[in-house]
């Protein structure tokens, strides 16, 4: 039940997929009849599910070598998603290429300037449509189960990367949806966020993961954390796997699993059960 919800969260607010064969098929037809076809190209075609995260850096070679590796590089290869990495210098019009300038008013610290920044936006924005133009910060709203499962169900993002002391306001007030943080610390610069971001996005995206129903074992994908895992041997000099994994009865295992998940999250996070968040119902909203 909750698999199929991801599965069809994931599919809403995508962009057209380019199907010309089939719509050159269902040209003349009834709605029904297209209607059928559109879905069952979203259910069936691998691209129907792609997403796109475009991500503006002033040092984008922090983030290649995470891009091109393990799973985001293997979610890549499947076409179910793409993260390009932009160096914002490409659009800045400074014979330097500089991207940053003194604070009015005065103070430490540099902040970036806005007209690179727009420069970049625009031209994407001129390519396709986004859903989302996230500024990453550490006085933005917090990244946690939730807003990535929103975040997975968006077609295409533009992740815009702070440094220095930060962006001009005016980008913060005039181009950009959305402001994420990722934890009560600051960083040097929004790069990391944004990997983290882009990791706890595209691994919920179905196909990502070999087996779509691990997305939702994760940790906080029910408001509890994860049940211990154990593999072989059984018994490891004398340190023994619990006897009820080895008893082949998967009702009772499955009812150990969640008994330990509560006690675990009662131990360590106890704030997950007083949070409403905690709620499997609401773990989407
Ligand atoms: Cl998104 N950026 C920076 N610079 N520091 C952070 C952060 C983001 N999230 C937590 N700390």
């Amino acid at each position: 039940m909750q698999k199929l919800t991801v599965v069809k969260m994931c599919m809403v607010g995508r962009e057209q997929p380019p199907y010309p064969l089939v719509k050159r098929l269902a040209r003349g037809s009834s709605s029904y009849v297209w209607t059928a076809v559109h879905e069952a190209f979203l259910i069936f075609a691998p691209w129907s599910n792609s997403m796109r995260i475009d991500i503006l850096s002033a040092v984008p070679r922090l983030l290649d070598s995470w891009f091109s590796e393990s799973i985001l590089q293997r979610a890549q290869q499947k076409g179910l998603a793409e993260v390009k990495v932009h160096d914002l210098r490409v659009w800045s019009t400074d014979k330097h290429r500089r991207l940053d300038d003194y604070p009015f008013g005065g103070g430490a610290g540099m902040v970036m300037t806005i007209d690179p920044i727009h420069r970049a936006i625009t031209e994407l924005r001129s390519q396709r449509q986004y859903n989302e133009v996230i500024y990453l910060s550490p006085d933005g709203e917090m990244l946690g189960q939730s807003l990535a499962n929103q975040l997975s169900t968006k077609g295409n993002l533009i992740l815009l990367c702070g440094h220095y002391k930060g962006v001009d306001e005016r980008v913060r007030e005039h181009l950009i949806t959305r402001e994420v943080s990722i934890g009560d610390y600051v960083l040097s610069g929004g790069e990391l966020a944004a990997a983290v971001l882009s990791d706890a996005v595209i691994r919920l995206l179905p196909g990502v993961l070999g087996d779509e129903t691990s997305a939702l074992s994760d940790s906080f994908q029910d408001g509890l954390v994860a049940p211990p895992d154990y593999t072989r041997p059984a018994d490891y000099q004398g340190w023994k796997v619990p006897d009820i994994l080895l008893s082949g009865h998967q009702a009772n295992i499955d009812a150990w699993r969640h008994q330990q998940a509560l006690d675990r999250t009662r131990q360590r996070r106890p704030d997950l059960l007083d949070s409403t968040d905690s709620d499997p119902q609401t773990t989407f909203n």
